[in-house]
Formats: C-alpha cells, sequence, structure tokens
C-alpha cells in the first residue's frame, strides 16, 4: 500500500534540515515507495496548503546545503497570528492533512515544535518528529542534529578570538546561543579553551569571574576568553527570576498573574542584555581592556558538518522505517549508534539542561576553567 507522507520544518533553523529532508524522501521512495510532499514555512504552510513535490529532483544536491529548503517560521497551530488576531487553526491543518491523503506527517524541530507536533498528534494526525536544534536541549535523545555544526563554529571563534585578545592583552567576551541550556557555551568553552566558561544553568558572580582573570593576570597571562551562554545570568538575576516564576505559579487571579508575567518579561529583557554589562562590569573590576563578540546567528548559518549530515541522514532514513510499521505520535531519538521511537507525552514539557554532575562541567573545573560560581 503506497503512503503519502507530509514534511516540514518548523523553530530556528538548523544545519542538517535539508540533509534530514533529504534521507525522508529518499529511504521513503526507495526503500518504501512512499510519496513525499514537503509544506512550506513549518506550520503555517500547513495552514495555508503551500505544498513543494519532494521527488528525487527536488532531493538532488541539498545534502550539503545550510538552513532548510521548505523555509521555517515560529507559528504555531493553536496561536497563529492571522490579521491582527491569533487564532486555533488546528482545523483548517486537519483539513489540509486529509485533503493530501496524508498517511503521516513528519515535524523536524526543536522542544517548540515537539509541542506543537504532540497538540496536532492529539487531534488525531499521525506525527513522527525529529530532534533538531543547535541547543541540543531536546529531552530523551542523546543529540539533537545541529549541534555539532553550531560547536564547531563558536569553536572556531573562540580560536579567532584568542589571537587579538593575547596581542591586545585583552579580555573578550565572546557571547554564544543558548538561552535555556549552556550546552553549546560549555562544549565550544571547552574545545576552544576558554578561561571562563558562563551557562545559565550555574548563575555567576560577577566578583568572582573577576577574581579568576585578575590570578590569571598577576600569572603573566594578560589576556583571557570568556565563553558565555546568551541565557547565561548573574546569581542576583536569577534570584529575582525565580521570584518571578514562583509568582506567576502563586497568583490568586488573573491580574495578579498579568502583573508578575510583566515583571519578568522585563527580567528577561535584562537577562537578553547581560553580555555587554558583564564586560563593562569586568573591565572595571579587572582593570583590563575588554571587549564583546556576540556570535549570534553565525552559528546557524552555512554548511553542516559531516556529523550532522551522517546524524540527519540516520534519524531521516529511520523515520520512514517507523513510519513503515505505523508506528505514529513519537520522535525518533539517538541512542548511540541507534533510533528509538519515544512517545511524544515523555518529550514535551521537558528541556534537556546540562546536568550539575555532567562530565563536561568536572573536566571544566578540573582543567582551573572558572564557572563563575
Ligand atoms: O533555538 C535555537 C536558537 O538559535 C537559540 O539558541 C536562540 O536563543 C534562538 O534560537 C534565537 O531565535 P531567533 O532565530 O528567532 O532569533
Amino acid at each position: 500500500m503506497t503512503q503519502y507522507i507530509g514534511i516540514l520544518t518548523a523553530g530556528g533553523d538548523s544545519p542538517g534540515l535539508n540533509a534530514a529532508i533529504r534521507g525522508v524522501g529518499k529511504a521513503g521512495m526507495n526503500a518504501y515507495g512512499m510519496h513525499v510532499i514537503g509544506f512550506r514555512d513549518g506550520f503555517r504552510g500547513l495552514m495555508e496548503n503551500r505544498i513543494v513535490r519532494l521527488d528525487s529532483k527536488e532531493l538532488s544536491g541539498i545534502l550539503t546545503v545550510g538552513g532548510t529548503i521548505l523555509g521555517t517560521s515560529r507559528d504555531k497551530p493553536h496561536k497563529m497570528p492571522v490579521g491582527d488576531k491569533n487564532l486555533d487553526m488546528t482545523s483548517v491543518i486537519i483539513d489540509t492533512y486529509e485533503k493530501h491523503h496524508l498517511d503521516a506527517l513528519v515535524c523536524l524541530g526543536g522542544g517548540g515544535t515537539q509541542k506543537n507536533a504532540y497538540r496536532l498528534a492529539q487531534h488525531g494526525l499521525n506525527i513522527v518528529t525529529l530532534p533538531k536544534t543547535i541547543d541540543n536541549d531536546v529531552a530523551m535523545t542523546d543529540i539533537t542534529f545541529g549541534f555539532d555544526t553550531a560547536l564547531t563554529i563558536a569553536t572556531e571563534a573562540i580560536d579567532r578570538l584568542h589571537s587579538t585578545a593575547h596581542s591586545h592583552h585583552r579580555i573578550i567576551v565572546v557571547e554564544i546561543m543558548g538561552h535555556n541550556a549552556g550546552w553549546l557555551a560549555l562544549g565550544a568553552g571547552i574545545a576552544g579553551g576558554a578561561d571562563v566558561i558562563l551557562i545559565p544553568e550555574i548563575p555567576y558572580d560577577v566578583e568572582k569571574v573577576a577574581e579568576a582573570i585578575t590570578q590569571r593576570s598577576r600569572s603573566g597571562k594578560h589576556f583571557s576568553i570568556v565563553a558565555v551562554s546568551e541565557g547565561a545570568m548573574s546569581q542576583e538575576l536569577a534570584k529575582r527570576l525565580n521570584a518571578a516564576e514562583e509568582n506567576i505559579a502563586k497568583a490568586k487571579d488573573k491580574a495578579e498573574k498579568k502583573k508578575y508575567k510583566a515583571e519578568l518579561a522585563e527580567i528577561e529583557q535584562e537577562r537578553m542584555q547581560s553580555t555587554p554589562v558583564l564586560t563593562t562590569q569586568l573591565e572595571a573590576l579587572t582593570g583590563l581592556e575588554s571587549r564583546v563578540t556576540i556570535l549570534g546567528h553565525v552559528q546557524r548559518g552555512g554548511i553542516p558538518s559531516a556529523a550532522d549530515r551522517l546524524l540527519a541522514t540516520r534519524l531521516g532514513t529511520a523515520c520512514t522505517h517507523y513510519i513503515h510499521e505505523n508506528i505514529f505520535g513519537v520522535m525518533v531519538a539517538v541512542r548511540g549508534d541507534d533510533t528509538e521511537p519515544v512517545p511524544l507525552e515523555q518529550v514535551v514539557g521537558k528541556r534537556k539542561t546540562v546536568p550539575p554532575d555532567h562530565p563536561w562541567l568536572d573536566s571544566t573545573r578540573n582543567l582551573g576553567v572558572s564557572l563563575g560560581d
């Protein structure tokens, strides 16, 4: 029986998306005789029925291409901006699914996409997801594709910053992506030999960071590289953030909740501007000239690494096997050299952050690298 498969990419783009689309499409066609169509721009294209036929011509030459040939968006099925409103467009999405007689819909994305896909599965759609994000923070999988490429880019950036920091006897604070999880900053910090690594999971004390840098200076090393996650925050800010979150949970009525949510949004705003503030504070505390480099979206662009192409291809091809076996409502997770279908309810609402006893943290501390705590 021929199966008809839809595929979309949602959330922030990530190197390896095209390799995964190609994996699903080619394995689907060659191994199982499936017909595959893509939806443009994530759940929005699914709602607007904007499709692209993924035949062998479309799937050729995309393995090494960055971004996603399908386009992406952060739009959610149940809160879709339409005109000046956010509307629940789930029923329209179900219509599109039925119009194309789909047997399965493959959603490639990070934590948010897993949640949105799960909602569609609860409405009866046959969903299979793949875990992608440069942040590596999707629960229940060993790793996500996109992470390795971003890690390589961030590490190379630290390598390059080293020589200029050394020449000018400066502190260079380099901001690496990762709002809630520090995998990228920690991994690139270790691989690039950063002197201080600050991640969201370990709120920092700026005095301790300055102390570590001053000690390096006293021992004759007059430059320092500080690798910092975009979501890293001071201990003081972390306290305020936790208090605001607790207040939201305890709020007695809607008005109180609204007030604390506004407070939380302000704190989040402050958090996202922490890196330049930290840089200025370090200059004042150490007396060393300091500069900030924000790597930003350069970490998500360009060709995927060999490891990400391999991983995305493995996940894409495995996905068609699970569809063929009628295994739905799952994320195709990485387990060592193999894959495993994990029920979506075990994935959603969780985030894989760096645990306090993770071996990468042990290595960091044993190297004498400051984590700011
Ligand atoms: O989730 C991936 C990610 O790159 C995060 O590291 C970052 O916080 C966010 O996306 C940036 O999102 P946007 O592309 O919408 O600016």
